[in-house]
């Protein structure tokens, strides 16, 4: 080895001389290098579960849900029928005022903020009435509730005609709402979301017993 040195001072170091001087080298800094090996791992362990928990709780917590839209009751404030129809003009008019009670159940962990809308009653094809709600703001996992109140005035309800031909107002008016909601959920200002809560409900004026019955709703999100 000494000899092969000493032949050729000039030379670029050999294999052997390079091995020499890295050898100590490296058996000196094989610790740091263990320890940076370490760190690394740590660090790459940490970014794993770090973005396995974000991307559990975005999938989770943070997920935005559809607010839910329901109409809780449908209160008869006012009603006037004039009249009961006859055998040769089956028909009355329905003047009335009503009350629906909507609420908006927001499930999301950030709030849920709706413009203002409006709700439409039908009689049949016809619109009879429509009332108008103003926006508001439903916070987290709560639930916003409230009452829209609207004149309904139904001109020429067509009354029932049984197999005879005769007219037989047994005072049910079948009707149907139609609520349209937009808003937004807007998680920790990273993410938002519009939306449109539709609801629709059809259900019975029952006449003389100044009532509301077979209320069915059906809601849906777009
Ligand atoms: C409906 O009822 C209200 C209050 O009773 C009355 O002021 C209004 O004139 C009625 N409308 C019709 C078209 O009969
Ligand atoms: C909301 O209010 C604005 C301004 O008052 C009005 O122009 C708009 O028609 C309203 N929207 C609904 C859905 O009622
Ligand atoms: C809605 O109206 C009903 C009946 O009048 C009342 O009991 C209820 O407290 C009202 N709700 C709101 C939020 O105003
Ligand atoms: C139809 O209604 C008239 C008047 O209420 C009644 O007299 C008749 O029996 C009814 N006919 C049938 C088939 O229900
Ligand atoms: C009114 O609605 C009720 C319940 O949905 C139904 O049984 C009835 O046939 C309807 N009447 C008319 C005139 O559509
Ligand atoms: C709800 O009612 C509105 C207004 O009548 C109608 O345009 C819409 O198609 C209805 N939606 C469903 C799902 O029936």
């Amino acid at each position: 080895m000494e000899d092969k040195d000493q032949a050729i001072p000039l030379a670029p170091p050999t294999r052997d001389e390079e091995s020499a001087t890295q050898s100590p080298r490296r058996h000196r800094h094989r610790p740091t290098r263990r320890c940076a090996l370490w760190c690394c791992g740590i660090c790459g362990t940490t970014l794993v579960v770090l973005g396995v928990t974000i991307l559990i709780l975005a999938l989770t917590v943070f997920k935005i849900k559809d607010p839910e839209m329901t109409m809780n009751n449908l209160y008869i404030n006012r009603l006037f029928v004039p009249g009961l129809g006859t055998l040769d003009n089956p028909t009355i008019s329905v003047n009335a005022t009503l009350t629906a009670d909507i609420s908006i159940k927001n499930p999301n962990v950030a709030s849920f903020r709706f413009r203002n809308s409006s709700t439409e009653f039908f009689y049949g094809d016809e619109t009879v009435g429509v009332a108008y709600a103003p926006d508001g703001n439903v916070r987290a996992y709560r639930t916003a509730r409230m009452n829209v109140t609207v004149d309904v005035l139904a001109d020429r309800v067509v009354l029932d005609t049984n197999a005879t031909g005769s007219a037989v107002f047994d005072g049910a008016v079948n009707m149907s709402s139609y609520t349209d909601i937009a808003g937004r959920v807007n998680v920790l200002g990273v993410y938002k979301l519009n939306m449109d809560i539709h609801l629709n409900c059809s259900f019975t004026l029952e006449v003389y017993q100044r009532a509301i019955s077979n209320k069915v709703c059906f809601a849906y999100v777009q």
